[in-house]
């Protein structure tokens, strides 16, 4: 049943159809969103990846040959029309569709391939779940509201690609196949054929092939690279993703700022048309944890945190004297306008604090003629007071307190606050607020390996005057790195390496490594470090990251043409897989799991 399209040339796409083309003929290719017959007409709705255009067979005029191949369409079917671009009639004039004011008359149809059912209707607002929709996510992207968010992801690597060669970075790929590269989530490995028992780990950043290159003098490199990372997946992140990943030589903080700055102001502007404001504002790291209990603040409102050690020490309460004694501190937070809450909801923000650690949530409800708290037993009326001139609050308002070690605190307190604002009026999509977070601690305590570990990377180097502490008080060392972070989310990061033999050797030392272990794992940058290492530094994107909040989409899911879902499975392929035993035994590997 199905043509060629021999003779035919397509002249234009379905949305390119406008009100200057009335009267030309043109000559479009696609698929049929939908047909409707009414009276005498039969309306096709033709769609392509530019979006739709309505196309009409009229009985009374056209050929019987096409009449009787209009009757023949259904859904998906691929076609190819010839016609003239006609004005529509004032009262068929749809100012919902891009090309609403225009339909094309018909004067040649053929039928290049006709579909199935689809399992769900193609439109822009499907209402199936993700599950189908990934499944068939080849159908899913035939939607022009999705694919756009794939065709901006391919200006926005065009931009990229333009701004660094503009700025002398050059595009060079580094290996997928490698060892595992030190950015702390859990590898993907490879076995390896040819070495039985050995693996290769997918590289988690491109971080130390960057490194080398540095040596090797490119001194500006890029690379949009994907990347690997096994770890629980969340609406920002996906065990495959891809960085804008960059390192150059004989430059510090401020001239790697300076180069993301300018490119983030380009990609917005070629991209919204939108003006964003360069310098970004810099917050070191103890400023966004004190005010915003975040490495990520959201700046786009207010609602910071507050410290209440002050009023409330030296009380009855246990819990808060408890919490000061052990050198912690009390904090919260003013929930404004949520001291109408109902109870269970202020129950449900407590058992949010308490997934963060907090053992508990002290509340005060501001009243017209006083306060209504779990604290009453404890603080009079004038304390009470006190606490709430420190957060400013008016009746109505909610004050949720949190006391515990200082990282607890500010974890729960961060997302109570972001719990808060959650509100269409606060967290306006298009409000961008940008911002980099700098000074981070180098080092952080795992408790549970009893060591430090690096906040950033091992080869992030220290601030110059806080060196001198790296033996003394390592916990004190804040790192030449920096985040910058827009409207609460981790854009991108980087930091200014180590390149003194002297220093990675400390550091390597503090993180517990022996020189055998370094040696071992990070060999080959070492060896390349004792060669002429420039100084250098980088930075790298979570380009999904970029993508989904210029696209306002919800999840970076959307903005990946084919995703996996949480458990890291991909619906379409069912990736991961068993294989063959063959294929098994080459590798020299036995499956050990119970059924
Ligand atoms: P980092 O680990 O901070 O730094 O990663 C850089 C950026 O990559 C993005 N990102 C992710 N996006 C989606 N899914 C994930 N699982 C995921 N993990 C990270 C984030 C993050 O800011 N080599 C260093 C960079 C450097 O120092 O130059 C690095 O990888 O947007
Ligand atoms: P509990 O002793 O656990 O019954 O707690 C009594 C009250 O103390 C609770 O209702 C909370 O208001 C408050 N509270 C308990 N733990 C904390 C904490 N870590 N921070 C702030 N308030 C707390």
């Amino acid at each position: 049943m199905s043509e060629t399209m021999q003779g035919l040339k397509r002249s234009c796409y379905c949305a390119e159809v406008d009100e200057n083309m009335i009267g030309s003929e043109v000559t479009l290719m696609g698929w049929v969103s939908n047909r409707r017959v009414y009276n005498h007409f039969s309306f096709i709705l033709l769609r392509d990846r530019t979006g739709i255009v309505q196309v009409v067979v009229d009985d009374s005029v056209n050929t019987p040959d096409i009449v009787e191949k209009d009757k023949q369409l259904g859904k998906e079917f691929v076609i190819a029309v010839k016609g003239k671009v006609m004005a529509r009639t004032p009262e068929n004039i749809n100012p919902k569709m891009k090309t609403g004011k225009i339909e094309i008359a018909v004067s040649e149809l053929r039928i290049l391939n006709s579909s199935e059912i689809p399992p769900f209707h193609i439109e822009e607002r499907v209402n199936v779940g993700t599950e189908l929709r990934l499944k068939y996510r080849y159908l899913d992207l035939r939607r022009p509201n999705v694919a756009a968010n794939l065709i901006t992801r391919h200006k926005v690597c065009g931009i990229v690609r333009n701004f660094l060669s503009d700025e002398g970075f050059i595009e060079i790929e580094t290996p997928m196949l490698t060892k595992s590269t030190p950015e702390g989530a859990r590898d993907y490995l490879v076995p390896s054929r040819v070495h039985p028992g050995n693996f290769y780990a997918l590289p988690q950043s491109p971080q130390l092939f960057k490194q080398l290159l540095m040596v090797s003098g490119f001194d500006r490199y890029f690379q949009i690279a994907k990347c690997f990372r096994d770890e629980d997946l969340r609406a920002d992140r996906q065990p495959e993703f891809t960085q804008i990943d960059m390192e150059l030589s004989f430059v510090d903080e401020n001239d790697i700022m300076d180069i993301n700055e300018r490119l983030i102001k380009k990609i917005f502007k070629e991209i919204k048309n939108m003006d964003i404001e360069t310098p970004f504002l810099r917050m070191p790291w103890n400023e966004a944890m004190e005010r915003f209990g975040s490495d990520k603040p959201d700046i786009r409102f207010g609602m910071e945190l507050k410290n209440i050690t002050d009023i409330v020490s030296g009380s009855e309460f246990g819990v808060f004297q408890n919490a000061i004694d052990a050198g912690g501190s009390v904090r919260g937070i003013n929930g404004e306008g949520l001291g109408g809450l109902p109870r269970k909801q202020i129950d449900a923000l407590v058992e949010v604090a308490k997934t963060y650690g907090a053992k508990g949530l002290a509340w005060i409800v501001v009243n017209e003629n006083g306060f209504k708290t779990t604290l009453s037993k404890f603080f009079d009326d004038e304390k009470l007071q006190a606490i709430a001139e420190r957060f400013n609050a008016k009746t109505g308002d909610l004050i949720l307190i949190c006391a515990d070690k200082d990282r607890v605190v500010f974890d729960a307190l961060g997302a109570l606050r972001l719990e808060c604002a959650n509100r269409p009026e606060l967290l306006k999509p298009d409000d961008y607020k940008f911002l980099w977070v700098t000074e981070f601690p180098m080092l952080e305590y795992d408790e549970e390996e009893q060591r430090y570990v690096a906040v950033h990377h091992p080869f992030t180097a220290p601030m110059d005057e806080d060196i001198q502490y790296i033996e003394s008080d390592p916990g004190r060392v804040r790192a030449k790195a920096y985040d910058m972070v827009l409207n609460g989310c981790e854009l991108g990061g980087g930091s200014i390496r180590i390149h003194s033999k002297e220093i990675q050797g400390l550091m390597f030392g503090l993180l517990g490594f022996t020189p055998e272990d370094a040696q071992e794992r990070f060999g080959f940058l070492l060896d390349a470090f004792k060669y002429g290492a420039p100084p250098h530094g980088g930075l790298a994107f979570g380009l999904d990251r970029i993508i989904m909040l210029l696209t306002g989409a919800e999840s970076i899911r959307d903005v990946i043409a084919f995703p996996k879902v949480k458990d890291a499975s991909c619906l379409l392929t069912d990736a991961p897989n068993v294989v063959d035993e063959k294929q098994l035994e080459e590798l020299g590997i036995k499956i050990d799991i119970e059924e």
